[in-house]
């Protein structure tokens, strides 16, 4: 089968399209055949070796994982021994990051409790950019941020997968005003997502305007955490999904005291892959909510595209079709 392997960390030069041995389905694995994968933050990290913390998980000299992408949409079309939930023809979809990785391939031997049905409304390109940002969007919002009806809420990295879903979410939870951050053309291109307000942030800190809202979502934590307080109403939640390590790790090493000594709450999501499928099933089948992709690019171009991610180009999710 034709797949995109990684053979060291580097640049997106680093990786090449390369005939492969297709795998066979494990133990409590099915077979898929890819249609549509994408490329997440975990995909550039995994492919830089950077942070140089993560090569701990990621593989100290070599990655160990030769093939990325870490969200699919396919149809299963084997099953290996004790795979009960699929038959083949079955089309599935998932967040298969915490199950090897493997979507920048024709076919991924995957654990079959990471992937869903796919309901037949939803189509592999837009069912391939769901799991892994909405799920980061909604544990976010919900799970973590408890966004009740009215709340002014921020959501830094506004163009992002997370940023798109998010701010769809939020309305659909019946948020108040909810401002967007990003930069550049960019922001045009949000406008019609339904942010009441777009923050350009070489412009503007928005912690340093003066206004406060009650929940901010960020997937780009670069400041000291007393910046984000001071952004926070009385009762105010800052939830990040990801950013800079030492300023996680500075978060986390005050979220006692804060908790201890305010009114206000920080907090990290620790992602549970696929947790809540369903209800984005639901939402995507009614429509009501909408996945903005950048691309779709062919299997060939996953360096470009990979590229782009990291020059943030992107908007939404970029979605690769195999
Ligand atoms: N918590 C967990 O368990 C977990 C698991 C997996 C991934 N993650 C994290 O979740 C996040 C994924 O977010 P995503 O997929 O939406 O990311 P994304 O697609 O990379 O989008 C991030 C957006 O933020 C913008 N940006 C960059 N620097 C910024 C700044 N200083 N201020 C405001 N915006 C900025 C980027 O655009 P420009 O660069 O063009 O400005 C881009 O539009 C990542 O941080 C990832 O590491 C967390």
């Amino acid at each position: 089968m034709r797949a995109v392997v990684l053979h060291r960390y580097g640049s997106p030069d680093a990786l090449r399209l390369e005939e492969v041995e297709r795998p066979e389905p494990g133990r409590g694995q099915v077979l898929v055949e890819v249609r549509a994968t994408t490329i997440n933050d975990y995909d550039w990290c995994y492919l830089r070796g950077k942070p140089y913390a993560y090569r701990l998980g990621f593989g100290l000299t070599a990655p160990r994982v030769r093939i990325l992408g870490a969200e699919i949409a396919g149809t299963v079309v084997a099953c290996g021994e004790q795979a009960q939930r699929f038959a083949p023809g079955d089309e599935v979809y998932g967040d298969i990051s915490e199950a090897g990785f493997g979507g920048f391939a024709e076919y991924a031997a995957v654990n079959e409790d990471a992937l869903a049905r796919k309901p037949a409304a939803i189509g592999f390109e837009e069912a391939a950019a769901l799991p892994h940002a909405a799920m980061l969007a909604l544990q976010g919002l919900v799970d973590v941020g408890r966004i009740a009806q009215g709340e002014r809420v921020l959501i830094n990295g506004a163009g992002g997968g997370v940023g798109t879903l998010g701010v769809q979410l939020a309305r659909l939870k019946d948020a108040g005003e909810i401002t967007g951050v990003d930069h550049g053309d960019k922001l045009e291109r949000l406008r019609g997502l339904g942010f009441h307000e777009l923050l350009d942030y070489t412009e503007v800190d928005f912690t340093r305007t003066g206004r406060r809202y009650d929940l901010i979502i960020d997937t780009k934590t670069n400041r000291p955490t007393s910046h984000y307080l001071r952004a926070l109403q009385q009762g105010g939640r800052y939830v990040t999904v990801g950013g800079e390590l030492p300023r996680l790790l500075e978060l986390l090493a005050k979220k006692p005291l804060v908790a201890a000594t305010t009114t206000k709450r920080v907090s990290i999501v620790a992602l549970k892959p696929n947790a809540n499928l369903s209800y984005l099933n639901e939402l995507m089948a009614e429509r009501r909510l909408d996945v903005v992709i950048d691309g779709p690019y062919p299997l060939e171009r996953v360096p470009e595209a990979m590229r782009r991610f990291g020059e943030a180009n992107h908007v939404g999710k970029i979605v690769i079709t195999v």
